[in-house]
């Protein structure tokens, strides 16, 4: 059995409307915790769960093998983290670069840690939610690789949020996999406003979303992301010219005082991996005078 994750900081949860709370025992003793998230009544929860180098790198460049798993040192601790958010979430939500650059990964919890995937699966059906999340895809042009796994199982539920433009194009194409497609848009990117609506009239109450950079700043920019939970791997990766190495935060930039300020929520640590949850809790630092 792994070992559990140190707790360094645990901040009490005081929300009266919370899902989750004590996992089953294994993953309990595991997190070294409860784990409860705060539900919003005026719209879905949306928490973001990313992996960065010490210096702020999620993506080391184009292609397949440039992301989580790489950036993570495939650390075993962080993939059962991932695996307990994807396990509180209703919807796991991806934008359609991070679909491209994983082409045989599923956003389920037994992708990442098949051996908790029935401790899981229990803690989901306590909770009353349905078997899996589902995958929820952010595309602007529709072009979606059409036989992607994780668009593609029988028990997990699939939707494509586009524009106009993306579903012509994915009428062309073919589907993807078993996904519904949703028109969001005409041509131009799906507001994050009616990305919340189309997941909150899919009975939504926290989605959970993967990334990558450029959606996780679109959200930002709407003030539509509630907690990030930040795994920080020790090394540190720099950034030459030219690579296409990606930051947390990609196509949206803010003035110190006008950027998102975020409370720090809980510090977990496995060996020099670091687990932050910070709540976007809307405290923006006071202008300059
Ligand atoms: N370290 C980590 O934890 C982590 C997490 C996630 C991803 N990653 C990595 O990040 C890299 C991908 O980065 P990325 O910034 O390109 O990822 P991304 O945000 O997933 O993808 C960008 C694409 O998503 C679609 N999109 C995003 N926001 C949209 C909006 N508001 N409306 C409509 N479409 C929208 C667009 O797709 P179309 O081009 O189809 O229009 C856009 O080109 C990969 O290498 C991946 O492995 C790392």
């Amino acid at each position: 059995m792994p070992a559990p994750l140190d707790v360094l900081l645990e901040v009490p949860e005081f929300s009266a409307a919370v899902r989750g709370g004590v996992p089953p025992e294994p993953l309990a003793r595991r997190y070294g915790g409860p784990l409860a998230i705060p539900l919003r009544a005026d719209r879905p929860t949306v928490l973001v769960n990313f992996v960065e180098s010490l210096d702020g790198i999620v993506a080391l460049g184009a292609g397949p093998r440039s992301g989580g798993s790489d950036i993570s040192g495939a650390s075993e601790p962080d993939r059962f983290v991932m695996a307990l958010l994807r396990t509180l979430a209703d919807a796991v939500v991806v934008g359609a670069g991070t679909l491209r650059a994983a082409p045989r990964h599923e956003w389920t919890p037994r992708a990442v840690a098949p051996r908790w995937e029935e401790a899981c699966a229990a803690w989901r059906t306590e909770m009353g939610l349905a078997p899996q999340p589902t995958t929820v895809v952010v595309s602007a042009s529709g072009d979606l690789p059409v036989a992607h796994p994780g668009l593609s199982r029988a028990d997990v539920p699939a939707v494509i949020a586009t524009t106009a433009a993306g579903a012509r194009r994915i009428a062309e194409q073919g589907v993807p996999g078993r996904a519904r497609v949703e028109v969001l848009a005409e041509d131009r990117a799906v507001e994050p406003a009616a990305l919340l609506d189309l997941l909150a009239r899919c009975g939504t109450r926290i989605a959970l979303c993967e990334g990558g950079p450029h959606l996780l700043g679109d959200l930002l920019a709407a003030a539509a992301v509630d907690e990030l939970f930040l795994t920080v791997a020790p090394h540190l990766l720099g950034r030459g010219s030219g690579e296409g190495r990606l930051g947390l935060v990609e196509g949206r930039a803010w003035p110190p005082a006008a950027a998102p300020w975020v409370s720090l929520r809980s510090v977990r640590r496995a060996g020099s991996h670091l687990f932050l949850r910070y709540a976007l809790d809307g405290r923006r630092a006071l202008p300059a005078p």
